[in-house]
């Protein structure tokens, strides 16, 4: 077995797991309990396991939470949520950049003000990339935030030899992956009105960025 919980009345032992959600979930929600303190409703895009958003929900009582993911992702998702339900975790939205412009907006009739994702942008491709920032610009409002996870370089280069030999595997199995610059990043969201507001170094070389839309 390869996770305990004793509060779990599920059998986790056979849902997907993720050694390094484990390890950067609570440094993440530090940061989120500072800067969704005053927020309601975070569209989170890509959420993997869902260990992520079964570790945020209850820690972060006062919003809600709704995980989205490809469909493919959505069983081990509700397993998780099955395992560690919180009433403020929402079950997963169909939600592929191939396809939505836009993010539905779920079973709640509430706008979403945050849009959170971690260790997507180095997945995916920059097209989709593109995708993102387009569409949590439009979605988001004055002052709301998307907050971003993951490795980025900067000044042009890797930020640790750890991320350089993650990057080569990255492109190994997927050319249009890999880590981004930060730089491009920061420019591609200020094309759709968000700006970066604060970073945080986070442990084994990964930053959590925080966007702001501008008015
Ligand atoms: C490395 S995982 C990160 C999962 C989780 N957020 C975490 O930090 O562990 C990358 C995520 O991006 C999602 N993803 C890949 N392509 C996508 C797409 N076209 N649209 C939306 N999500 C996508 C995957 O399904 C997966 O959940």
């Amino acid at each position: 077995m390869h996770h305990d919980d004793v509060n779990s009345k599920v059998d986790i032992s056979a849902l997907p797991f993720s050694q390094a959600c484990e390890n950067n979930k609570q440094p993440i929600l530090e940061v989120l309990q500072t800067e969704l303190q005053d927020f309601n409703h975070v569209l989170e895009i890509g959420s993997g396991t869902g260990q992520h958003s079964v570790y945020f929900a209850p820690h972060l009582s006062h919003l809600k939470w709704q995980t989205s993911d490809v469909t493919s992702n959505h069983r081990h998702i509700i397993a998780w949520h099955d395992a560690y339900p919180a009433p403020n975790l929402y079950p997963p939205l169909a939600f592929d950049l191939t396809i939505n412009l836009r993010p539905i907006n779920g079973q709640l009739n509430t706008p979403y003000d945050a849009i959170f994702t971690a260790n997507t942008l180095h997945i995916i491709g920059w097209s989709l990339v593109k995708k993102l920032f387009a569409l949590a610009g439009d979605t988001l409002q004055t002052d709301n935030k998307l907050i971003v996870y993951g490795p980025f370089n900067e000044h042009g280069d890797y930020t640790s030899e750890g991320n350089q030999r993650f990057d080569a595997m990255l492109r190994a199995g997927n050319p249009d992956s890999g880590i981004r610059h930060k730089e491009d990043v920061v420019s591609l969201a200020s094309e759709h009105h968000l700006q970066l507001v604060t970073t945080y170094a986070m442990p084994a070389n990964n930053q959590l960025l925080v966007f702001q839309k501008a008015k």
